[in-house]
């Protein structure tokens, strides 16, 4: 970078170039995203510095709009309002001959070519401007990790993964972790798009799976448990479910039902003999229709009573 410039120095003071030049060291900048980064801008002219003028301008890589950055003319620079608070301006540039700016907080949308433009009326012709090219890295989003297909031993079971940001594009990469969260390489092929293939899955591929996307900044991971039937199961899970509920419910009123039969039973004899008689004919004309609401009728006389 020095040398460069020292031989630009050279020719000039000799006199050999009798144009404007403009250089930069960094021609390709790469930068992690909220990061700051130095974009770097030197002249030579040969004229006095009196009617110079500095533009920085961006194209961004969605676009091929360029965006005025900043603008400098006489001593006064001007700081395009999308880039105020951000952008550090160079000083004095007549006297340094350096027109390097400095954008703290970048973003994605940072990334493209930024161009450093100087004019030094009269000296029109030469180099007058140059390109440098700002790539904004950033590091892989949390990747969202998924099951496809029926986990049973046997069968096909697909994995995948996607870091929806990152740049450049992650790379995914399929791990299997044991009960101490040691990895160990997976039975399977992975893609370079973060899908894993288990042709057959047997018993021992069951476990806890985690995909680690990567890129150039840093890196991101997710896991996945793949036990018996997340997929085919969901439908004879859901059934499962259900008996178990009615199950459920069925022993807790009984639970209750009987709590409260006990409690009676040790509380309130007398008044519960009472109330048995007055109950029972209504119990038998039950039973004699219905067998099953027998049990529940009564029941639900016994847990309404205490209220009465
Ligand atoms: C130009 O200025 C920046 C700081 O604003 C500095 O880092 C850089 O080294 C300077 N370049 C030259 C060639 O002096
Ligand atoms: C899957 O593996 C089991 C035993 O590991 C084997 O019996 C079966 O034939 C295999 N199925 C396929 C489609 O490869
Ligand atoms: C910038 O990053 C890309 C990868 O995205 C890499 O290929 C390139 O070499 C890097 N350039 C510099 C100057 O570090
Ligand atoms: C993910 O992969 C990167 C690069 O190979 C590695 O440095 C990092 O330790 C891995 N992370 C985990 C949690 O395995």
């Amino acid at each position: 970078m020095c040398s460069t410039l020292c031989l630009l120095v050279l020719i000039n003071i000799i006199g050999c170039v009798e144009l404007i030049t403009v250089s930069t060291p960094h021609k390709y900048i790469n930068v992690t995203k909220g990061d700051s980064v130095q974009i770097q801008c030197t002249f030579q002219t040969v004229p006095e510095t009196k009617a110079l003028t500095i533009e920085w301008n961006f194209v961004s890589s969605s676009s091929i709009t360029p965006q005025q950055v900043s603008y400098y003319q006489s001593g006064e620079t001007i700081i395009a309002k999308a880039y105020q608070g951000r952008l550090q301006p160079f000083s004095s540039p007549a006297t340094t001959s350096n027109a390097t700016i400095i954008l703290s907080n970048m973003q994605s949308s940072d990334s493209g070519v930024y161009t450093c433009e100087v004019h030094n009326f009269p000296d029109v012709s030469g180099k007058s401007q140059v390109n440098i090219f700002v790539k904004v890295l950033e590091k892989p989003s949390d990747p969202y990790c998924a099951v496809h297909g029926d986990v049973e031993a046997g069968h096909l079971v697909t994995l995948t993964c996607h870091s929806e940001r990152g740049s450049p594009s992650p790379m995914y990469k399929w791990t299997r972790l044991d009960h101490t969260m040691t990895s160990w390489p997976v039975l399977g092929r992975t893609t370079t798009t973060g899908i894993l293939e288990i042709t057959n899955i047997s018993q021992f591929e069951f476990g806890t799976y985690q995909c680690n996307a990567t890129n150039a900044v840093g890196f991101s991971t997710c896991n996945i448990d793949l036990t018996h039937d997340p997929g085919n199961g969901v439908i004879a899970g859901a059934v499962i479910g259900a008996l178990l509920g009615c199950v459920l419910i069925i022993l807790v009123v009984w639970f209750i039902a009987h709590n409260v039969k006990k409690h009676k039973y040790k509380a309130v004899k007398a008044s519960e003999a009472k109330e048995m008689k007055r109950q029972a004919p209504q119990a038998q004309e039950t039973a004699e229709s219905v067998p099953v609401a027998t049990t529940a009728g009564s029941l639900h006389a016994e847990v309404d009573e205490p209220q009465a």
